[in-house]
């Protein structure tokens, strides 16, 4: 495996493997990597010839009252997992490397951007979308994996690839759980024991509405009151949002008639975790 730093040596290797007409996975990431980022790993590499890991905490994407300082880095572990779990490179460059000083040029969703997190969290989907673009541009994959965990992202990189025509195939990766139902998180290390223990409620609130709707349920309030009745038995948790969504769109549901996602945001403290379904 190897580690590179340079965006114009990542671009060079990927042209390379263009030519050679090998197949690229590419699996973007932030780091403090965890089981859930290494299932989108496995998944890119039993579906490609090369597999390029990117790690970069992308400064643009957080707000300026959000965690980016905090943000847990340790890229010795990281290397050891990517190792494991069979990548060939680790592209983990500096932030002069992807934003020149005088950066200029953005790449904005504007339609799924204005919901959920995009709403609690102006300009964030904008940055993610431009360092993506950007990170397709240097590795050139022929797929790039995403996890469901993150169902607003996936869907905004979609409708990204489809309306700019990125030549990349995007796949999805189950979202991986503790045992006890959270999700795996690199923010989980942000928590206290105590709030470790109290974010079970998320998941809790998730089964929930799974239940419920496979009772039949179909009003999305009735829903969303239910759970926030869950999660409000976690006495630290300060919910962002919790909300039904038509599954396209992302536009609010009343009366659910075609695919949903149940989406939520909950602050604990001043980590801010995110966990969804879907209800079809
Ligand atoms: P990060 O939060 O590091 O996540 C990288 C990828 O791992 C994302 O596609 C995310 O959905 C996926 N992931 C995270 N937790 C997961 C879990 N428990 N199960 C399955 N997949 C999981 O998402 C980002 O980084 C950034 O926004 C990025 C796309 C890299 C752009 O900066």
């Amino acid at each position: 495996m190897e580690i590179v730093t340079s965006a114009a040596d990542m671009q060079k290797k990927a042209l390379g493997w263009r030519r050679s007409g090998r197949q690229v996975g590419f699996v973007p990431t932030m780091g403090y990597l965890h089981e859930g980022h290494i299932a989108l790993v496995r998944m890119a590499r039993s579906r490609s010839d090369v597999v390029v890991v990117s790690i970069f905490v992308n400064p643009t994407q957080f707000g300026p009252n959000e965690d980016y300082a905090h943000y847990p880095r340790d890229l010795a572990r990281d290397e050891k997992l990517c190792r494991e779990a069979g990548a060939d490179i680790i592209f983990c460059p500096t932030e002069a490397e992807i934003y020149a000083a005088d950066h200029s040029v953005n790449v904005a969703e504007e339609s799924l951007s204005g919901f959920l997190c995009g709403a609690s969290r102006p300009g964030h989907f904008r940055g993610v979308c431009t360092v993506v673009a950007k990170l397709f541009n240097l590795v050139l994959p022929d797929l790039a994996v995403f996890g469901a965990k993150d169902a607003q992202q996936i869907r905004i990189i979609r409708r990204m690839v489809r309306d700019l025509g990125f030549p990349v195939e995007i796949v999805e990766g189950a979202t991986v759980r503790q045992p006890d139902g959270l999700a795996l998180s690199s923010r989980n290390a942000l928590l206290t024991p105590d709030e470790r223990t109290q974010a079970t409620a998320l998941r809790r609130s998730l089964d929930l509405a799974e239940k419920m709707y496979g009772s039949g349920e179909r009003d999305a309030d009735e829903i969303v009151r239910e759970m926030k009745k869950v999660i409000a038995h976690a006495p630290a948790a300060r919910i962002d949002y919790v909300q039904v969504v038509d599954n396209e769109t992302l536009q609010p549901v009343i009366a659910i008639e075609r695919p949903v996602l149940v989406a939520l945001a909950v602050n604990f403290s001043k980590t801010r975790l995110i966990d969804n379904t879907v209800l079809a």
